[in-house]
């Protein structure tokens, strides 16, 4: 009999980049989800199928099999959910085999985690059906492990709101805290399909701020204060001002260097549209970008993305991390 876990993909809603440099940053867990069950074998092997991706392969021990699509893809894709699964089976003490099967609803490299919610999910299919207890607590850990291995993701934010859902307040000396947000937070989120390398655009902030720091450092407090007020704001229910607030924070992004022509197109025409903000979400440089918007205007912002170019869904906050279902 087969395990089915689940987990949230994310966005930023403000504070990246400067969250590299210690300042706060508001994560939120979106209503996409990564599914995987996992279920026994009656050999030693890791079997990995995604669906979606159609790559499918074989773990003997490190030695990986590429049964279907592109041997490197898969190897780099389905490394960290190998990493995850052996440290459960060295909890275990035995040498199961263990199938995997993803089906994502997530859009993939597009900055919303898909990942680490794929290894969130397989950490609690794989400990449920092998009797290995797991706190969220250290699945976050053997998430954030695991993603490392191959995305060498410093901040750890994916795997935490992944495993933790809702809405997360995250900065680097301190961590994460949840938020009660409370209000609905009706977004449209824009995939210009513009690839992008995360560290190729942290690298292009960090050469901004060495150039320039007497510019940069009061946009680190800018950006600390948009974040501040944003607190205030959900304790207020104001989507207006949450709105402005993205604006603010995406001039303060492009200011970095981290916008791109895709983005600032999706981003005006969703604000044309009725959006009350609109912002890069994420390493910018490509990637996606989020509107807010009154429900009313939803439908509108959305088409507004998808003629200029984009690719856009309709997403809502949740609170439900990594998940049984
Ligand atoms: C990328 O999703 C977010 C950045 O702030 C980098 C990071 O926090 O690791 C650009």
């Amino acid at each position: 009999m087969g395990i089915v876990a689940s987990a949230p993909a994310k966005i930023i809603l403000f504070g990246e980049h400067f969250v590299v440099y210690g300042e706060p940053a508001i994560v939120l867990a979106i209503d996409k989800r990564a599914y995987v069950k996992a279920e026994k074998r009656n050999d030693t092997n890791l079997h990995v199928r995604s669906t979606n991706l159609n790559l499918s392969g074989n773990f003997e021990k490190s030695t990986f099999k590429i049964e279907h699509g592109d041997a490197k893809e898969a190897k780099m894709k389905f490394e960290p959910i190998r990493q995850a699964v052996e440290k459960i089976r060295e909890k275990c003490g035995q040498d199961i085999g263990v199938d995997i099967e993803i089906n994502s609803t997530i859009p993939v490299g597009a900055g919303l985690g898909s990942s680490a919610a794929v290894v969130a999910a397989s950490t609690l299919a794989v400990g449920t059906l092998l009797d290995v207890k797991l706190s969220k607590e250290e699945i976050f850990r053997m998430t954030f492990e695991a993603e490392q291995v191959v995305h060498g993701t410093p901040s750890g934010i994916d795997p935490a709101i992944s495993t933790f859902g809702g809405v997360l307040l995250f900065q680097m000396d301190t961590g994460f805290k949840p938020l009660d947000v409370k209000m609905d937070l009706p977004l449209v989120i824009g995939d210009t399909g513009v690839e992008r390398s995360t560290r190729v655009q942290v690298e292009r902030v960090r050469e901004i701020v060495d150039n320039f720091p007497r510019i940069a450092e009061p946009m680190m407090r800018a950006a600390r204060e948009i974040v501040l007020r944003a607190i205030d704001a959900f304790k207020e229910n104001d989507l207006n001002t949450l709105g402005e607030l993205m604006n603010m924070n995406h001039a303060l992004l492009y200011g970095v260097g981290v916008s791109e022509e895709s983005l600032e197109w999706l981003s005006y025409a969703a604000r044309k549209a009725g959006a009350l903000g609109a912002k890069l979400t994420g390493a910018g440089g490509g990637g996606c970008m989020i509107a807010l918007s009154k429900d009313e205007k939803l439908e509108k912002v959305l088409e507004a993305i998808q003629r200029a170019g984009g690719r856009p869904f309709v997403a809502r906050k949740t609170d439900e991390g990594v998940r049984i279902e």
